[in-house]
C-alpha cells in the first residue's frame, strides 16, 4: 500500500487546455450514472481487482454520484471516484493500459478534486497512492508521513490483477 497525499484544493482550477485535449480526441468525461454501476464495475474487476468495484460501488451508490468515468463512444477508458472508502479521499483510479498517456488520468484526477472543493472541502488525501509521481506532477499533491498502510491497516486481501503499478 502507498503512502498517503495531501492536495490543497483551493491552489487547483479548471484546466481547458485539458478539456480541448480530451475534446480533440473524442473522449468524454462525466459523473458516472447509477444504472452503469454493473458495467463500470465488470470492467474494474478484472484490470484492478474486486476491492476497487467495491470501492467504485460505494461511490456510484451515493447522491451526487463521486465516481466520474472517461469513455469513447461506447468504450469505458478510465474512472475515478471520491468519498469512497473514506470522506475527503480521492481514489481509487484507473485507466485502460491502452489509453495511457493522452492525460485522462489527469483530467479524471482533476474534475474529481474540483467536485470536492464544491462539495466544501479544502483539502483531498489521496488514499494509498501508488503512482506518487502522477499525483506531485498533475496536482502538486505532497506525500503524509507516517500513513502507509494508514486507513488500510488489517484490511482483508482480495486479488489484484497486474495492471496495478503499486
Ligand atoms: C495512474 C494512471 C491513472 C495515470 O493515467 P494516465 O491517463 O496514463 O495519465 P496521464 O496521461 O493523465 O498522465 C499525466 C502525467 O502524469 C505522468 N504519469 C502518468 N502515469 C504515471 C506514473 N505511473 N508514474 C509517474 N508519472 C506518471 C504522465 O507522464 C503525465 O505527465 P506529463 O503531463 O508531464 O506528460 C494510470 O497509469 C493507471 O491506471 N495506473 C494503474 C492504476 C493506478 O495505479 N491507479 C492509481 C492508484 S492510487
Amino acid at each position: 500500500m502507498g503512502t498517503d497525499m495531501l492536495v490543497k484544493l483551493y491552489d487547483l482550477a479548471p484546466d481547458p487546455a485539458l478539456d480541448k485535449r480530451m475534446a480533440d480526441q473524442g473522449i468524454t468525461l462525466r459523473r458516472a450514472l447509477v444504472p452503469e454501476r454493473t458495467a463500470i464495475c465488470d470492467w474494474i474487476r478484472p484490470r484492478f481487482g474486486a476491492g476497487w468495484a467495491d470501492e467504485a460501488t460505494a461511490a456510484i451508490m451515493r447522491q451526487p454520484v463521486t465516481c466520474w468515468i472517461a469513455h469513447e463512444g461506447e468504450t469505458l477508458l478510465g474512472f475515478a471516484c471520491h468519498e469512497a472508502t473514506m470522506k475527503g479521499f480521492f481514489g481509487p483510479t484507473g485507466v485502460d493500459e491502452s489509453a495511457r498517456g493522452k492525460g485522462i488520468g489527469h483530467a479524471l484526477l482533476l474534475r474529481n478534486l474540483l467536485d470536492m472543493r464544491d462539495q466544501g472541502y479544502g483539502y483531498a488525501v489521496i488514499g494509498g497512492a501508488g503512482p506518487v509521481d502522477f499525483y506531485q506532477r498533475s496536482v502538486g499533491a505532497i506525500p503524509i508521513e507516517g500513513s502507509s498502510p494508514g486507513i488500510y491497516r488489517g484490511m482483508l486481501p482480495t486479488a489484484s490483477p497486474s495492471g496495478m503499478s503499486e
